[in-house]
């Protein structure tokens, strides 16, 4: 029979997004109106380790939909990979009546979820991440708010690249995955992607499509790199060295992370946060909440860890073609 679910906990885990706030609104508002108790851990694993645990009323929530960043806040909590500290945050889960944790992050926050589901914690996992690199989801809580901070970012270093006739190398985040790049790379028109799961290093085609273009009359070449790949600042100056035009980098960097969640972030984490604690109701555990073809869906963490994301090969060679 499943575990019957009295008390639950909501906890943020790994890098920030937006939105994040608007998933723990949803969290607890949800288990308030179906009857249940919520507490809030604050920093990740690492607070429910040190038991920063407090019990969160719908008031707790009010006014945090608009805003960046994670009220609970998060962190990176290295020693939560080793069992006898697993076995540590379950007996403070217990102790403090928890029967279920809802987990706002990425696919390193699910493995901790997924130690705790196997210690008789039931656990429900967000995709909490401006890099859109979990598999079983096609999104991710926080990537369209950091793909339109980006956007508007790159089209302020358009205006004075283009106004210089300068070549520019614009570096976002996304850790190994290229997909802020690539819609980056689309919403601004780049005249070179460069993704981690695709580029060849052959810096040598750049420099030719430059010069290329500039027989062509265009006067300025935006290049979207992505983290992944890094190494802005030399490439730009090799760049520069070989096509004899003035090329700058610019690294994006953190701001990327912040701001005021799109109405995108904002809706669609409301109702994977009302989902999780749906499905955990349901009796279930270890799963993780997606969307795919249109639909909210859970799917088993062990099966969404085994999943590979790679990069759609038709939006690939669109970004190239136009
Ligand atoms: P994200 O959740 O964004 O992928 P991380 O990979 O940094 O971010 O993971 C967040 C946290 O999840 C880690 O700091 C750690 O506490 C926990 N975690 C990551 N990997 C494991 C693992 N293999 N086993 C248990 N916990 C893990
Ligand atoms: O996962 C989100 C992200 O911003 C990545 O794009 C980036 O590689 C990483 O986090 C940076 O992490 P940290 O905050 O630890 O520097």
């Amino acid at each position: 029979m499943a575990k019957e679910i009295k008390t639950i906990a909501v906890l943020t885990s790994g890098g920030d997004a937006p939105g994040m706030n608007a998933a723990i609104r949803a969290v607890v508002r949800t288990a308030i109106a179906r009857g249940l108790k919520v507490k809030g851990v604050k920093r990740g694993y690492m607070g429910l380790l040190n038991e920063e645990i407090t019990d969160m009323e719908a008031r707790h929530v009010s006014d945090i939909i608009q805003r960046g960043g994670t009220i609970l806040g998060t962190a990176r909590c290295l020693e939560f990979k080793k069992p006898e500290v697993q076995q540590k945050a379950a007996d403070i889960c217990k102790k403090h009546g928890i029967d279920g944790i809802v987990v706002i992050g990425g696919d390193g926050s699910y493995r901790g979820a997924q130690c705790l589901s196997r210690l008789g914690i039931n656990t429900v996992g967000l995709p909490g991440t401006i890099d859109l690199d979990i598999a079983c989801t096609d999104y991710t809580i926080g990537f369209d708010t950091a793909v339109n901070t980006a956007m508007q970012a790159i089209d302020k270093v358009k205006d004075t690249s283009s106004s210089h006739e300068r070549c520019s190398i614009i570096e976002v985040m996304g850790r190994n995955a290229g997909y802020i790049a690539l819609w980056c790379g689309i919403a601004n028109g780049a005249e070179d992607i460069l993704l981690p799961e695709v580029y060849d290093y052959n810096e040598q085609e750049i420099i030719n499509h430059i010069i290329e273009n500039r027989k062509k009359g265009k006067t300025h070449h935006l290049i979207i790199n992505a983290e992944g790949i890094g190494h802005s600042v030399s490439m730009s100056r090799r760049i520069e060295a070989a096509t004899g035009l003035e090329t700058r980098a610019t690294i994006l960097g953190y701001m990327q992370r912040g701001g005021n969640p799109t109405a995108r972030d904002r809706v669609y984490a409301s109702i994977m946060g009302a989902k999780a604690v749906d499905v955990m109701l349901e009796g279930k555990t270890n799963r993780v909440i997606g969307y795919k073809h249109g639909e909210f869906i859970d799917v088993d963490i062990e099966e969404a860890l085994q999943m590979k994301k790679g990069i759609d090969e038709y939006q690939y060679e669109v970004a190239r073609m136009i």
